[in-house]
């Protein structure tokens, strides 16, 4: 299915409040403890701290929609605004949500590379990610796209200490490689 991805803005807050808020519940609610989720949920997902992320000039928001409906979403972070690093030469997926009713039919896909080629055009190093530990599907999918875990670090989900692994996808050593092809010839 093809989907088409926009940057949105501040006057979309109130609808990536409410996209946000359910694409995480659905899927992590059955996962954690309620306390946990609300826990999160409240400091994350509020018209303030979205709206904070919105004006921030090194993150980014994008709707994938399907036909004309929301069907994922994606934030990704540069420079300073990354939740790690703050490696001008990386960007980093900060989050990758498919609506649950459209899973497994390649809008991940579409998602993860509209990032990676946004990133291989910005002649950025690499892209990174943390993925919860216990998220499988979300670990074999982001191998599946080349991405490779290189650590890991410690997530607070309300006040379970969880397992985040950070992984990476390089993405200059194409580029140079075919740089060099060029040059020698
Ligand atoms: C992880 C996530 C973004 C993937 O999105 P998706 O749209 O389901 O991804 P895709 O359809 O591109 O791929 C998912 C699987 O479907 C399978 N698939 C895709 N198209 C297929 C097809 N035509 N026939 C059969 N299988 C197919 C792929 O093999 C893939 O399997 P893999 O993950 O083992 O590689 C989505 O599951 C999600 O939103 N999960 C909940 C939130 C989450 O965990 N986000 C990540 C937090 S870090």
């Amino acid at each position: 299915m093809s989907i088409n991805i926009k940057q949105i803005g501040l006057s979309d807050v109130q609808i990536l409040l409410n996209v946000s808020r359910d694409m995480f519940f659905t899927a992590f609610a059955h996962l954690n403890t309620p306390d946990d989720m609300a826990a999160y949920a409240s400091k994350s997902f509020t018209i303030e701290t979205l709206s904070e992320e919105l004006a921030n000039p090194d993150s980014y928001f994008y709707f994938a929609y399907l036909n004309d409906e929301i069907a994922g979403y994606l934030k990704l972070n540069y420079n300073k605004a990354q939740t790690e690093f703050q490696d001008p030469e990386a960007l980093e997926i900060e989050r990758i949500y498919v609506d649950s009713r459209f899973q497994n039919q390649q809008i991940g896909k579409q998602l993860v590379q509209f990032a990676i080629d946004k990133a291989a055009t910005e002649n950025l190093t690499y892209i990174w990610l943390g993925v919860w530990d216990a998220n499988d599907k979300a670990i074999r999918f982001y191998e599946r796209h080349g991405f490779e875990i290189f650590g890991s670090h410690d997530f607070m989900l309300g006040s379970d200490k969880q397992t985040d692994l950070l992984m990476k996808k390089p993405l200059l050593a194409s580029l140079k490689g075919r740089d060099s092809i060029r040059l020698s010839v």
